[in-house]
């Protein structure tokens, strides 16, 4: 009997190409001592890198051309804690050259092999002479990705929801998985990244995985020791109704001292267990989720209940703000989907606990292609609050679709809540919280489609720094990812996806249009009848939502000034979200001259006509990537290019259909 061989699992961004410059030389890391988990990553790293291009790892005090050295300070801290503290003061790192060798200082032990990685990114740059001393520390102290992986396949959604890479690294189908392997590689990428925390399970806690809180806390402190060698902490999402599901209480009231002390109980076991725990994520009172609401209790009282059992261990909870009404009466046009975060939250700002994060998506509705930044965020002035971005590209191609996504991110990072001279969303944010959903699975690429694995990097690279240009990550993990590969080729493809994306899909902000359910593909009228609030009212003259004060459901005043005017109306909103914001006949005209109806007609021919070109120039770049990468970025470029297509027309057809007002072009609508 023949067996097929199991695919070659895909380096991403560390092919054992990317250590030939710090592997061929003489390297010592002079850590005084300490035997820590995380010193012994680096010294793993070095050795095997210096094993196979010919370098030493010199011993104390031996001439060297790369020194590893912890700061005095740090000394020791890694044998005392035996295990990583990826606290901020400790990632970070100096660089720099010391007579004839670079040395790389850390903070503390994360530090170091933070500053490895450093390295390793800078290849050969790393130790020129003329290399300039630098300083390093990440702006976001805890900088996680949460896996929306289920335990037991979801009837639904799968092993992984909204996941589009395979199955889970840590679970299958109800099993720990027996080989870990590639979750300790999965480690060693993301630590690589910056990353430094990762929560196993799904927001949506089902009652098999409410169990991992308790008699399956084992197979999760398993996980965590695969995990702790890269200096990455697990978290775990929790069930808010865990005390009733496990069976122990009547009631998950977060005022009842007994589910109080249930939690402060179950709490203290899962710190016995896994000392290094990270702390729970928490998704209540939202789409059918067990929550605070159902005891007459308000989203503080769910918070700090979990903060308070948190509290000893100085350990957060991560409660999201994604809490809006799906059982909405289309007829209904009071009720705004987008205003509901910041209605439920924003009155509750100063009532949270310290260690208690509001975790926000970045937009106010759900991860769509253009959204303007969630309100929530520019609000809440007493409140801890961190952005949740989706890596996993849901409504954004699904990883089927080339859509590098860090533009994007960055637009919301870089926003500047107060106008055009103030500070950053991200310096209000530093030190705190950067969470994406993340889009890895057991696929031999990690993320399906391979260039889909930037968007996992460039996180890692954000959370240290974000207001760093989208385009120089994207060429840093090309160049790791694609040594010896014209790097024009892969910018080519992936520079303006995002904006490619957008082009064929919902025009200028207005969002979904897309086949119910799975969210993939164009179905423009899919929700416009159903309760989840998402809807465009395109009719015969017009389309878009009337979110304004004068007109519309007031949403608009969720903002700050000058956001809150620009937003209002239609001649200062930025066109790419004037339909989020307003409702305009076809023939209103942008600021871009052409008319909405006009824009659409263009936009989708133009969006479709450039996939085809990626396509062209995939096709020319056969004998210069990898054979398994390329046939991998063919097959998906292939059903890029026929979605594009089906988007173009449909909503081409749709719009000619509604508004009878021809293409001024004349092409082809059908
Ligand atoms: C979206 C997504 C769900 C997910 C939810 C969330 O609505 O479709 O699968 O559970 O977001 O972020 O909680």
């Amino acid at each position: 009997m023949t067996s097929t061989p199991s695919p070659v699992i895909h380096p991403a961004w560390l092919p054992a190409e990317a250590f030939r410059a710090l592997g061929s030389r003489r390297v010592r890391v002079d850590t005084a001592g300490d035997a820590g988990l995380l010193v012994g990553t680096v010294l793993a790293e070095v050795s095997r890198a210096c094993a196979r291009f010919g370098g030493s790892v010199q011993p104390p005090e031996a001439p060297a051309d790369l020194v590893l050295t912890l700061a005095p300070r740090s000394r020791g801290d890694a044998a005392r804690h035996g295990g990583p503290r990826p606290d901020r003061d400790l990632d970070g790192f100096r660089i720099g050259r010391r007579g004839a060798s670079t040395v790389v200082t850390g903070d503390g032990p994360a530090g170091l092999f933070y500053g490895l990685f450093e390295v390793v990114r800078r290849g050969e740059a790393a130790f020129d002479p003329g290399l300039a001393d630098e300083r390093h520390e990440p702006a976001f102290g805890l900088r996680v990705l949460d896996h929306w992986d289920n335990v037991f396949v979801h009837r639904v959604m799968g092993q992984v929801e909204r996941g589009y890479a395979g199955g889970s690294l840590f679970w299958d189908d109800g099993r720990l998985r027996d080989d870990l392997t590639r979750v300790g590689d999965y480690a060693r990428l993301l630590a690589a990244s910056g990353i430094n925390a990762v929560t196993v399970n799904n927001v949506n806690v089902h009652a098999g995985e409410t169990h991992l809180l308790t008699d399956r806390l084992g197979e999760v402190a398993t996980i965590a020791s695969t995990l702790r060698p890269y200096g990455i902490r697990l978290h775990l999402s929790i069930n808010f109704a865990a005390p009733v599901i496990l069976g122990d209480l009547p009631t998950a009231d977060p005022l009842d001292p007994d589910v109080r002390r249930w939690w402060s109980d179950t709490t203290e076991r899962v710190f016995e267990t896994i000392p290094d725990f990270g702390g729970y994520l928490v998704k209540a009172d939202s789409e059918g989720r067990p929550g605070p609401f159902s005891y007459g209790r308000t989203h503080a009282d769910g918070a700090n209940m979990l903060a308070d059992a948190l509290a000893p261990y100085d350990a957060p909870v991560r409660w999201r703000a994604f809490v809006y009404n799906h059982r909405q009466d289309w007829r209904d046009r009071s009720t705004d989907r987008a205003r509901a975060a910041y209605d439920h939250f924003a009155p509750l700002d100063g009532r949270f606990r310290d260690n208690v994060i509001l975790q926000v998506k970045h937009g106010p509705m759900d991860f769509q292609t253009r959204e303007p930044v969630s309100p929530v965020l520019l609000a809440m002035s007493d409140t801890r609050l961190a952005v949740e971005l989706q890596v996993t590209q849901e409504y954004t191609g699904q990883q089927k679709h080339v859509c590098y996504l860090p533009p994007m991110w960055s637009s919301v990072l870089g926003f500047q809540p107060t106008g055009d001279d103030g500070p950053t969303l991200a310096t209000r944010l530093s030190g705190g919280v950067l969470s994406a959903v993340a889009n890895v699975g057991d696929d031999p690429f990690w993320t399906g489609h391979p260039l889909a694995q930037a968007n996992l990097y460039a996180v890692g690279r954000l959370g240290w720094t974000p207001g760093r240009d989208p385009a120089e990550i994207l060429d840093e993990w090309i160049g790791l990812t694609f040594p010896g590969t014209p790097r024009h080729l892969l910018h080519a493809l992936m520079d303006d996806s995002w904006e490619t994306y957008e082009q064929y899909t919902a025009p200028l902000g207005v969002g979904f249009m897309v086949r119910p359910g799975h969210h993939y593909g164009p179905d423009v009228d899919g929700y416009e009848y159903t309760p989840w609030g998402t809807y465009h009212f395109a009719d015969r003259d017009g389309l878009g939502v009337d979110r304004t004060v004068a007109t519309g459901t007031g949403y608009t005043a969720q903002y700050p000034r000058p956001w809150s005017e620009r937003y209002e109306h239609p001649d200062t909103c930025p066109d790419e979200l004037l339909l989020f914001f307003h409702h305009v006949p076809y023939t209103h005209v942008l600021h871009s001259g052409s008319t909405v109806i006009q824009h659409i007609y263009d936009t989708r021919f133009a969006g479709a006509q450039r996939v085809a070109e990626m396509q062209a120039a995939w096709a020319q770049a056969a004998e210069l990537v990898d054979p398994a990468v390329h046939t991998r970025v063919t097959e998906r470029l292939a059903e890029q290019r026929r979605s594009a297509e089906e988007w173009r027309d449909q909503l081409n057809t749709y719009f000619h259909r509604k508004s009878g007002i021809p293409d001024a072009k004349g092409r082809p609508i059908h």
